[in-house]
């Protein structure tokens, strides 16, 4: 049976653009022949999207201190329709942070642990000036996600 992963994106600058294009350049990387990959930004992520995805990567910058507006804003809409039905879906962080991260990386996993979701993956904090190993390992987290979900590894 064909499954999904959904990766939320909030991509403001041509780094964080590079960064997702890599996380979905790793997903293809996995070779799975049943694992459907969308992409899509939070203000346009609708709760139905997520009740139908099996997991999610979320992606967002760290600004004043916190995760994007925009991510906050996705997480105030999915978060009730979603709460019931989606416990167990297993996700993972990647966040780009000029400096720092730490906000982020704090509010999101409290969120999460709320919705009782479950980390995939050790969160992905890209922090600091920009190097190209960010995407590098945005690619082998894409693989790992896409990967693991068609194995069932979660
Ligand atoms: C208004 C604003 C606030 C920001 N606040 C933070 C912050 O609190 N902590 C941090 O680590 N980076 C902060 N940043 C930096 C962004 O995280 C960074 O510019 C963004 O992730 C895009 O990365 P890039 O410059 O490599 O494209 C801020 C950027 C803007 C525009």
């Amino acid at each position: 049976m064909k499954k999904t992963l959904l990766i939320v994106a909030h991509q403001p600058s041509p780094n964080t653009q590079n960064m997702v294009a890599a996380c979905v350049d790793g997903t293809a990387a996995a070779e799975t022949d049943d694992v459907l990959v969308s992409v899509i930004a939070p203000l346009e992520c609708q709760p139905e999207q997520l009740l139908a995805a099996d997991a999610v990567i979320i992606i967002t910058t760290e600004n004043l201190g916190y995760m994007a507006g925009a991510t906050k804003d996705w997480f105030d809409r999915i978060y009730y329709p979603v709460l019931e039905l989606k416990q167990g879906l297993p996700y993972a962080l990647v966040i780009r942070a000029g400096l720092d991260g730490t906000g982020t990386q704090r509010a999101v996993a409290s969120i999460c642990t709320g919705l009782r979701w479950n980390l995939a993956q050790p969160v992905l904090l890209c922090k600091g000036d920009w190097q190209d190993t960010f995407s590098d390992q945005c690619f082998e987290l894409g693989q790992y996600m896409a990967g693991g979900l068609d194995l069932g590894m979660f």
